[in-house]
């Protein structure tokens, strides 16, 4: 098996869990945020940075490196994880969202997906088979099926038919998977925000044998409550004995409530994204650095971090250079977002072990947003 997931511990206070995922590139503890590496490239940090900010895995984007440079030329190089100089865990999504997200002119069908490239206008088409194809061919530790994720909001007879053929698409990607030794497969959960359909692809989802499975079609626009619904109707139909993914999720308060309903693998852009406009996530909450009240701050970024961010330069500086767009300010904060996030969620598996995570949940979040809730 490519992958074992060990329980470590469940908590008192929630459905949280302690855990740990055994891959062919290390070991994994959970809860864990992946830092988003589409390109095969957490933007402007390399692979030591991560290390030393305590990065177990990353995930990058089958989409992306489909386009461009091609399957072929990274399978070429030995893989992902050689190709980028890696040698901790990556996940690859199939490219059933990005498809959706960034493509022009797409159409569906049974068969696959059909679209123009956001990069070149070329016809191309994505199917179960090819995406486990580019996926097989990648290297990834885990690979995701081929998914179909419906906007928000939706009609309930187009979700009822996207689950059933992301369904029938599962089949095919286990099929079609050609590496099953030394790289997971997951199947992703839709349903949209329907509760009875989140609980119909769930049960369809899972009645096939898979090392982990994922929540998919969540944070897509919706209210935050709703996605906290969705997850409370459907984390429990999976199987506890295997890793649970919520994918595309990473503000604070969203992995804190997360976890609490059970889930142990998150990802999302948003800590490099927001790091690159200047946007940062510090124990006070968000702090907008190219805001003029910190043209003459010649303190630490957060006073409470020991990134190395925070360690050597100020907010004045900080400020100075995402105003002159210049590529150490947008590393610089990357840094400090990213260890912001891995250090939350080291502090989350803290809370977990000692039976206090609602505990540390209020304290958090009084802290962070300035409130209990
Ligand atoms: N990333 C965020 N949401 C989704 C989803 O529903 N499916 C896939 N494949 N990737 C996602
Ligand atoms: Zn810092």
């Amino acid at each position: 098996m490519a992958l074992r997931y060990e329980l470590i511990k469940t908590c008192s206070q929630s459905q949280a869990r302690l855990g740990r995922i055994h891959t062919p590139h290390g070991i994994i503890d959970t809860p864990v945020f992946m830092p988003v590496g589409t390109l095969a490239t957490v933007k402007t940090v390399s692979p030591e940075e991560l290390k030393e900010l305590g990065s177990d895995i990353i995930l990058a984007n089958t989409y992306h490196l489909f386009l461009r440079p091609g399957h072929e030329i990274v399978q070429e190089a030995g893989g992902l994880h050689s190709f980028m100089n890696w040698d901790r865990a990556i996940l690859t999504d199939s490219g059933g969202f990005q498809v959706f997200s960034l493509s022009k002119l797409r159409k569906i069908t049974e068969e696959g997906v059909s679209f123009r490239s956001h990069l070149s206008g070329e016809s191309l088409f994505i199917s179960p088979e090819k995406a486990m194809e580019i996926q097989n061919a990648l290297g990834a530790d885990i690979i995701m099926a081929f998914d179909e994720c419906p906007p928000y909001p939706a009609e309930r007879e187009y979700v009822k038919e996207s689950l059933e053929r992301t369904t029938r698409w599962l089949h095919r990607c286990k099929q079609a998977h050609r590496r099953k030794e030394e790289q997971a497969l997951f199947g992703i959960v839709q349903g949209g925000m329907y509760p009875d359909l989140r609980q119909e692809s769930a049960k369809q989802i899972t009645d096939v044998d898979l090392p982990g499975y994922a929540i998919g079609g969540l944070s897509v626009g919706e209210p935050k409550p709703l996605m906290y619904e969705a997850l409370e109707e459907t984390v429990p139909l999976l199987p506890p004995g295997k890793p649970r993914y919520l994918m595309g999720v990473g503000s604070p308060d969203a992995l804190v409530e997360g976890v609490i309903r059970g889930v142990d693998m998150f990802d999302c852009v948003l800590p490099t994204r927001i790091a690159r406009n200047g946007t940062t996530m510090t124990s006070q909450g968000r702090v907008v650095i190219r805001n003029a009240a910190y043209a003459r701050d010649f303190g630490p970024l957060d006073p409470e971090c020991d990134c190395y961010t925070c360690r050597h330069y100020s907010r004045a500086y900080l400020r100075h250079l995402i105003k002159s767009d210049e590529t150490f300010g947008f590393r610089l904060t990357t840094i400090h977002n990213l260890h912001f996030l891995l250090t939350l969620m080291k502090r989350v598996r803290q809370a977990i072990q000692q039976d206090r995570l609602l505990d540390f949940r209020r304290e958090f979040f009084e802290s962070y947003y300035g409130t209990s809730e």
